[in-house]
């Protein structure tokens, strides 16, 4: 997948996340795990500017690996670390999704929000899975239609984008397919998409295209922007994050 332009980094790295999500969905999936105490590895895949990965630390006693292939959220990241003293727990580092370079077995739990759909759920399943020890955890939150006669505009939006979208109930053979256990799922709540993503996102885009009159890229990625939220807007009761908490078969 190519690398978005410059002026939808210039707006993301501004904003609390860089995707739908929020704390309550983040501790909910946590708290279907075993405790995380300070013998156990976590890595967070995708990591943004590391909202959720503040959040994971300050909820365990974990070490959490945070990675992500763009460089200024890895660095926001370890700003904030260091803000929180936090920085001994968590190691933010620059790395490809679908080249990691840990050892197998490397990890207790793995962690992606947000950020499967770059590589697609299943192929991620399939090659992070030789990170996790036998038993260990994975948790994912993936788009998923909520819905089985998804509206057509939204249908059309999401096949445009190259987006991987099948229901729950396909999501959930798929873990099952690849060597994993379901231990729970549920469906990240809208107020978690407009308060926590769509609001800032479009506040921000706002002030980006007024701030950069007569320049292309920055109007063409605005214009992106006020369309996806705004097919969420008319369509978002039709499509949503699953979050699905699993287990490595042996
Ligand atoms: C939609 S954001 C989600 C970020 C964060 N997990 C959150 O929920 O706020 C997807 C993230 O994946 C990162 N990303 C994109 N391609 C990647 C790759 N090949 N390897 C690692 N990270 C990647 C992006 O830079 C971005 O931070």
């Amino acid at each position: 997948m190519d690398k978005p332009p410059r002026s939808f980094y210039a707006i993301f790295e501004t904003l609390p996340r860089q995707g739908p999500g929020d704390r309550d969905a983040t501790l909910r999936a946590l708290g279907c795990l075993p405790p995380l105490t300070s013998r156990h590895r976590v890595l967070d895949i995708g990591c943004g500017s590391g909202t959720q990965t503040l959040d994971l630390a300050r909820a365990t006693d974990a070490h959490i690996t945070a990675v992500d292939n763009h460089a200024p959220f890895v660095e926001i990241l370890k700003n904030q670390l260091a803000q929180r003293g936090l920085g001994h727990r968590v190691s933010p580092e620059l790395g490809d999704m679908a080249d990691l370079r840990f050892p197998d077995e490397s990890f207790d739990v793995i962690w992606s929000e947000g950020a499967v759909f770059i590589i697609g759920f299943d192929r991620a399943l399939s090659i992070w899975r030789r990170l996790l020890r036998p038993q260990g955890h994975m948790v994912i939150s993936e788009m998923c239609w909520l819905r089985d006669d998804p509206p057509v505009e939204a249908r059309d939006f999401l096949a445009a984008e190259a987006a991987d979208i099948v229901d729950i109930a396909a999501r959930r053979r798929a873990i099952a397919a690849s060597g994993y256990r379901l231990i729970a799922d549920f469906v990240l709540p809208r107020l978690a998409w407009w308060d926590n993503f769509y609001v800032p996102l479009a506040d921000r885009a706002a002030r980006y295209k007024a701030t950069h009159p007569g320049d292309a890229e920055a109007l063409a990625v605005t214009t992106r922007i006020e369309h996806e939220i705004e097919i969420y807007r008319r369509h978002g009761e039709a499509y949503g994050y699953g979050f699905f908490v699993m287990a490595r078969d042996a």
